[in-house]
């Protein structure tokens, strides 16, 4: 079992050097737990994709501290800057030219010769990053396919027995995975939604961002090809009644939802209901998505039902994250 240890000038020491030595350590980010491996040792890597059972074709993710050290591992070009002293430190990754003499390994990029690139803001991240002195790569802390994990209790539970390190830093602020953003296009184009909105981006463009979330059979980021975030209970979106033996996860007010025989979804046990956000905030429901959805899936649940999320800002995010929950 990884140990699990809490953030300090020691730990992240130790973490480092673990690192270092080709090992792997679980980190907290403002989005997600991340698995990180140093993203020049291609040992290390490769066992990344090992311990997650992560297919080879999707590339990773490379954190470093700013831009000045995003642009010693890929080339930036001018609205790739602004983009990137906006939104940096922040939920945003960015497709990056990747440079030749980056001194990345090959198996991070899955052999593209773009890059995955991201500045945490996460205090504890950022320390380590400085302690390594080397880009990070990082996929997020779960076995591929899952949920991604928002507390050290999750990567444990999944991942403990594999790694050798948990850095334990309490549950991720915006629970949801960082918006990867293309930018090689005349338009800059969102290919996964997450953190940062498409209407943040064009505000300070002043052009339109849209999406291309991978509806077709060559999409422009592997991972849109995976079935992803997963739990292992049925997911049945959009309800406005429950059915039998369904859990409940709920956004805004259930006090007019109604159950199929009769009877109101509030007369549920506790077990069976979690509420997003009672008051129909959308960046607190982002950051209980994915512990919610572990806490109702529980094999005696028939399936879990979702309320509608508003499809606005980061709710575009959450509906993706549904979608591909409802299709696993
Ligand atoms: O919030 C996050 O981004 C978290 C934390 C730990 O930073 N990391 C994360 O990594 O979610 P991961 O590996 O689970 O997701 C990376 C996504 C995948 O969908 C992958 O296909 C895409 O980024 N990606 C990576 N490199 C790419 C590239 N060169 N071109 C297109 N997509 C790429
Ligand atoms: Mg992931």
């Amino acid at each position: 079992m990884a140990r699990i240890v809490t953030p300090t000038p020691q730990s992240i020491e130790e973490a480092a050097r673990i690192l270092r030595d080709g090992g792997l350590v679980a980190i907290p980010t403002e989005t997600v737990y991340g698995l990180a491996a140093d993203a020049r040792n291609g040992t290390a890597v490769a066992k990344v994709f090992k311990v997650k059972g992560r297919p080879s074709f999707n590339p990773l993710i490379v954190h470093v501290n700013s831009v000045q050290e995003a642009s010693r591992i890929a080339g930036l070009s001018d609205k790739e800057r602004i983009i990137a002293q906006n939104f940096w430190p922040g939920p945003l990754t960015m497709i990056l030219k990747r440079r030749s003499d980056s001194g990345l390994s090959d198996l991070v990029t899955a052999g593209l010769d773009t890059v995955a690139v991201r500045v945490p803001t996460h205090k504890t991240a950022r320390d380590l990053i400085k302690a390594c002195g080397f880009p990070i790569a990082a996929p997020s802390a779960n076995i591929s396919g899952s949920l991604s994990p928002t507390t050290p209790a999750h990567v444990a539970k999944s991942l403990g027995d594999k790694i050798d390190l948990i850095l334990a830093d309490g549950a991720c602020k915006v629970g949801l995975e960082s918006t990867v953003l293309d930018c090689s296009g005349e338009h800059p184009l969102i290919l996964r939604p997450g953190g940062i909105s498409a209407e943040e981006i064009a505000r300070i463009l002043g052009e339109e961002v849209s999406y291309d979330l991978g509806a077709t059979d060559t999409p422009k980021s592997p991972g849109q090809l995976l079935k992803h975030y997963a739990p292992e209970c049925a997911v049945r979106l959009n309800a406005i009644d429950l059915e039998e033996g369904e859990a409940l996860l709920a956004f805004g007010s259930i006090k007019f939802m109604g159950m199929k025989g009769g009877g109101a979804a509030s007369s549920l046990p506790d077990t069976m209901i979690r509420n997003l956000s009672e008051s129909g905030d959308l960046y607190e429901a982002a950051s209980n998505l994915f512990a919610m959805l572990r806490d109702l899936d529980k094999p005696e649940h028939k399936r879990i039902a979702v309320m509608a999320v508003p499809e606005k800002g980061i709710g575009i995010a959450i509906n993706d994250r549904l979608k591909r929950a409802a299709s696993g």
